[in-house]
């Protein structure tokens, strides 16, 4: 048995996004998003699900705001639907859009409850896509007016901006891999896209500083690791190659102003090119005040060539899964913090999302969700090793709040807190609901 102590002054969370929770899709002069379109396509969601309803959170925010404040969580983490705002993107601004997040807004604050609030969780409004979406650069310039919309009308009120989340997913899994909205298989596009969103990033945070609002700004790229199965070169390099897609790609440009040159080069031989115009390495690495890191899996891979886009295969050696089938690898989460700060610096930063899927359902009014106890306990015990190396940890804030829309997964995989009924919208709170609520009581847990 050990103990894992937290510092005090470290900050308890929980996130969720939109779409995944809000509902009302047709609601309040919502314009359509993206993950509209696509849920409705056959085909594109298992199930056929979508998230019309979702958690139906729109109307239910001050039940789940309850939760939280029961939970006792100082931060919640939640996006803001740019189509709620904007309904066509730019143009004509929405008031009930803006009223409804000042309503919530408010009603967190009153509760206590600090607002991190993510301007980009992937629903992109859908007239914006029917001009080429996130391959053209008026889509950037779209998101910086939304963005110092935003920051103009709930400045003083929330104070901790995520500009966008997940940069890999909306470039490479939605536009290469194909498996989010849009839905492209195109590898040009979607490095195209990949180099767009950070240059919206940069925008955003360029607006940020000139509003003179008061807070911080910082973005939220996932992570992954990847072991080499062995230290041949050949394995070292794969992997490399294989982490940098999510780890140096997106932050050498934001902490360095550069692309990283191995990774350019590989992606010149597969036929891409970069389409970096003069002053948007400038704009992209302004300088951030935290960043947003979330890590969820990580595997042990090995070189084969012609094997996916970096000549590298994941060998599957055994790891315990997760209902999503993602290997449970804690030390990765701990190398990847202790990466970055190897090579950008103390950032400060907050663990923006991290949780697990297991589907756990209500028996007798309770869920028994060990599994999920047992998967934060081992990812928290590897934050605080990467604190004590160095790693400037200021909060964690697990993913999710509550079970919710699971994007091409639909309501089949579980990711909250709190259990949903996707059918009475009933919330239950699961075991690890209380276990995650003694933690921020207590600062600390038993391991082992
Ligand atoms: C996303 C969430 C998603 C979670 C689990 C992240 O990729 O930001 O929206 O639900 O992982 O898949």
């Amino acid at each position: 048995m050990a103990i894992i102590e937290f510092p005090q002054d470290m900050k308890w969370g929980a996130a969720t996004a939109a779409y995944q929770i809000e509902g009302a899709a047709f609601e309040g002069g919502r314009g359509p998003s993206i993950w509209d379109t696509f849920s409705h396509t056959p085909g594109k969601v298992k199930n056929g699900d979508n998230g019309d309803v979702a958690c139906d959170s729109y109307h239910r925010f001050e039940e789940d705001i309850q939760l939280m404040k029961e939970l006792g969580i100082e931060m919640y983490r939640f996006s803001v639907s740019w189509p709620r705002i904007f309904p066509e993107g730019t143009g004509a601004v929405n008031p009930e859009g803006v009223q409804y997040y000042h309503q919530f807004v408010d009603a967190l604050l009153a509760n206590g409850i600090e607002p991190m609030c993510t301007l980009y969780h992937w629903d992109l409004p859908q007239s914006l896509q029917d001009q080429g979406g996130w391959e053209k650069r008026e889509t950037v310039e779209a998101f910086a007016e939304y963005a110092a919309f935003m920051f103009k009308e709930f400045g003083g009120k929330i104070k901790k901006w995520i500009t966008i989340n997940e940069p890999w997913c909306v470039s490479f899994l939605s536009n290469f891999i194909g498996v989010h909205a849009p839905g492209y298989q195109d590898l040009q596009l979607a490095t195209t896209i990949s180099h767009h969103l950070l240059l919206a990033h940069g925008k955003a945070v360029r607006r940020f500083r000139e509003s003179g609002i008061e807070g911080g700004i910082g973005y939220a790229p996932n992570t992954e690791w990847n072991e080499p199965f062995s230290s041949k070169q050949e394995d070292v390099d794969a992997c490399r190659r294989a982490t940098g897609w999510f780890i140096e790609w997106f932050f050498d440009p934001v902490f360095k102003g550069s692309y990283p040159e191995f990774m350019t080069d590989w992606l010149k031989q597969k036929g891409v090119t970069l389409a970096i115009e003069d002053g948007d390495m400038e704009i992209i690495s302004q300088e951030i005040d935290f960043l947003g890191i979330n890590y969820y899996t990580g595997s042990v891979a090995r070189y084969k060539e012609n094997h996916d886009l970096f000549d590298v295969e994941k060998v599957d050696i055994g790891y315990e899964k997760t209902d999503i089938d993602w290997n449970i690898y804690p030390e990765g989460f701990y190398k990847v913090l202790c990466k970055i700060t190897d090579q950008y610096g103390r950032v400060p930063i907050y663990i923006t999302e991290n949780g697990a899927c297991y589907n756990d359902e209500v028996e007798n009014g309770r869920v028994t969700d060990d599994r999920r106890i047992q998967y934060l306990k081992g990812h928290l015990a590897a934050l605080k090793r990467s604190m004590d190396s160095g790693v400037n940890i200021k909060g964690y804030l697990t993913w999710s709040l509550m079970d919710n829309f699971e994007w091409a997964e639909g309501y089949d995989k579980r990711f909250g807190l709190i259990h949903v009924d996707f059918n009475t919208l009933v919330r239950t709170k699961k075991d690890s609901y209380y276990w995650y609520k003694k933690i921020i009581e207590n600062g600390w847990f038993e391991i082992g």
